[in-house]
């Protein structure tokens, strides 16, 4: 099924004061390589090629600057200001032009995933009708969505950050939704901290029956990297898995590449200018067929 993407990455990024005072959260390095790189290389893994990046008027043009109109990766990446962050639905509703009456996959530009079976999985649910989440086990759910379950283990409910948390289940950072998001997004009220909650919008389709909870195996990794904690961890989960297999998480250069999205010609062009860092020395080590 066609699916156009979605990158947030806006917000104040106020657990990660001061790193966050004057920089985005979503540029912030994860050991090499800018944050925003990870959800867009996941989104070009799945096969997404048309992108709206949404961010804050400061910096707007610094995402620009760093990702472009897509092109040199072989994709179509647009850009759009989101004044105030008042919540995560409404990306569905500065995106509406962008979105036109096609389904979308909305992923948040500080969520981190990994895994092997990760591609076909994020592929098969791009696939579903409806709208289709990821809910993975993690040790505080009282921080997060928490998914409820009945005693067949069928969804029943989302509850966003409760005191006593149901299961160990939280709704991770990648929502994909077919084209009534929109109108769905219209009609939601903000919340009690004045945002227009995602969990509100799911909720939507699982009273029509038509929300799909994909449960993540113990072999994948969802990481996120709000807190000077689990950034820390992120970068040094990346760098630990980068060193000991000599292969690149989260590089839009070689998932174009081995996609065949862009020539070896073009991959070349883009090494010559990254050259003097290893990331430059990697993408042309992939030229030479020294890294299968
Ligand atoms: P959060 O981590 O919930 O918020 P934040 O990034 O502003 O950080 P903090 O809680 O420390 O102040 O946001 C999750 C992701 O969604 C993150 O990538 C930023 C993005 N976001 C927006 O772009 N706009 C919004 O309105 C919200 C709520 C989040």
């Amino acid at each position: 099924m066609y699916r156009k993407g979605i990158i947030l990455a806006g917000g104040t990024g106020s657990r990660l004061y001061p790193l966050t005072q004057v920089v985005n959260k979503q540029l912030l390095p994860i050991y090499d390589k800018p944050m925003i790189y990870y959800p867009l290389s996941t989104l070009m893994l799945m096969g997404v090629r048309e992108v709206l990046v949404i961010t804050t008027i400061y910096d707007f043009e610094l995402y620009q600057k760093l990702l472009k109109n897509g092109n040199q990766w072989g994709i179509k990446i647009a850009y759009q200001i989101q004044e105030q962050p008042n919540g995560l639905a409404e990306s569905f509703l500065i995106g509406k032009d962008f979105i036109k009456d096609n389904s979308v996959v909305l992923i948040l530009g500080d969520n981190l995933f990994y895994g092997d079976q990760l591609p076909s999985m994020l592929k098969d649910l791009s696939n579903k009708e409806g709208a289709s989440i990821l809910a993975c086990p993690v040790s505080d759910p009282e921080r997060y969505g928490v998914v409820e379950f009945n005693s067949e283990k069928k969804v029943i409910n989302i509850v966003e950050k409760p005191k006593n948390p149901k299961s160990n289940y939280v709704v991770t950072g990648i929502y994909f939704y077919d084209s009534t998001v929109v109108e769905r997004s219209s009609r939601l009220k903000p919340s009690q901290r004045g945002e227009l909650e995602i969990t509100d919008l799911n909720k939507s389709y699982l009273d029509d029956n038509l929300l799909n909870v994909k449960l993540m195996s113990r072999g994948m990794a969802w990481l996120d990297t709000g807190t000077h904690e689990s950034l820390h961890e992120a970068s040094s989960f990346i760098k630990t898995i980068e060193n000991r297999q000599g292969l690149k998480i989260g590089s839009p250069e070689e998932i174009a590449w081995r996609n065949k999205w862009i020539t070896d010609q073009q991959l070349e062009n883009l090494s010559k200018d990254l050259n003097k860092s290893s990331y430059g020395e990697y993408l042309i080590k992939l030229l030479e067929g020294k890294i299968l």
